[in-house]
């Protein structure tokens, strides 16, 4: 294999707080080891486009501390293509890029994967999604950050709740994964939550809400994940409670997109610049394919397609301790 001159940096996918101190540590670790680095905007997308620009050590300064991604980012339909690909690959190419790091979630990874086997091009995976649903990693870039967000916002919501004596069912982000939910949940001391991968049903739902009022509590914080299977949306599960239980005035807030954003927590800048400078590293010693990750404590690499499908398993003992707090 021969030597890599020069790297490329991409975000894709939905964006991440700690993304852009993943850019930074990307491209001072091409500075140190003398490589020059380009950035590629909106992913794939403008990869296809051939929207590169040039990264140095010193362009990438005050960026750590910034949420979004200085690079942009884009879920990309042309990447699906062989034509889209084929022309990534060629514009790789007339900028004499011979590796890329791709920062994002399962649908990037996947597309990376792709594309290595069509064009044998060295890429390296760098876990980046709020979701934290990726096999491989402990803790994938920014959700530490939207979990104190998820946190932060749910305090609110339990001051007002508990003024008014009201039930709020707060929906926070995971399309398939109950991550957020289940640590904000009981991080915040939610009476209930409810996530993809446990149906409590509505029944059991109901039940321990009744229970809980029994208890004594006059208010209570029910957390919601965007994918829960409980077959009804976060309205209609409002609405379900307060057919069955006219004594709670029942409340619901969305925290939506609030989650992506923001100032990312140290956490997540030092685990962007460790892996950033794993990346890379791996890129030099010729290796591809490969997703870095945390595992205790450690910067591990794992093959991208088992990173793609290991899936994801969530705490049962963290359930089990949301429980046991609700008594
Ligand atoms: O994958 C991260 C995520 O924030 C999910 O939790 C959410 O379902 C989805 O992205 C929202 O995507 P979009 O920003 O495209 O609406």
């Amino acid at each position: 294999m021969e030597k890599i001159k020069k790297i490329a940096v991409m975000t894709s996918g939905g964006d991440a707080p700690g993304m852009n101190a993943a850019i930074r540590s990307v491209a001072r670790t091409c500075a140190y080891y003398k490589i020059p680095c380009l950035g590629i905007y909106r992913g794939y997308e403008g990869l296809i486009e051939g929207d590169f620009i040039e990264l140095t050590a010193r362009s990438v300064h005050h960026i750590i501390n910034k949420g979004g991604t200085i690079l942009k980012s884009a879920r990309s339909k042309g990447f699906m293509t062989k034509e889209g690909r084929k022309q990534a690959y060629e514009n790789l190419k007339a900028q004499g890029i011979d590796a890329m790091v791709v920062i994002g979630g399962d649908g990037s990874f996947t597309g990376a994967v792709v594309f290595n086997e069509e064009f044998n091009f060295p890429i390296l995976g760098i876990p980046g999604t709020i979701d934290n649903d990726i096999f491989g990693t402990s803790h994938t870039l920014g959700y530490d950050t939207a979990l104190n967000t998820a946190v932060e916002a749910i305090d609110k919501i339990r001051d007002t709740a508990s003024s008014h004596n009201r039930l709020f069912f707060v929906e926070v982000m995971g399309r398939d994964a109950g991550f957020i939910a289940l640590n904000a949940g009981v991080g915040a001391g939610a009476e209930e939550i409810l996530i993809p991968e446990e149906n409590l049903g509505l029944e059991r739902m109901l039940e321990s809400l009744k229970k809980s009022k029994r208890a004594g509590k006059s208010s209570s914080i029910v957390v919601v994940a965007e994918g829960d299977k409980s077959g009804k949306n976060v309205y209609e599960l409002a609405k379900y409670v307060e057919e069955n239980m006219p004594e709670y005035d029942v409340r619901v807030s969305i925290l939506g997109h609030m989650q992506r954003g923001g100032s990312p927590s140290c956490f997540d800048r030092v685990l962007a610049s460790r892996l950033g400078v794993k990346a890379v590293e791996l890129l030099l010693e010729g290796k591809t394919n490969l997703m870095v990750g945390l595992k205790d404590n450690e910067v591990i690499a794992t093959s991208m397609e088992e990173a793609i499908k290991g899936g994801h398993s969530i705490n049962m003992e963290l359930l089990r301790v949301s429980d046991i707090m609700t008594t």
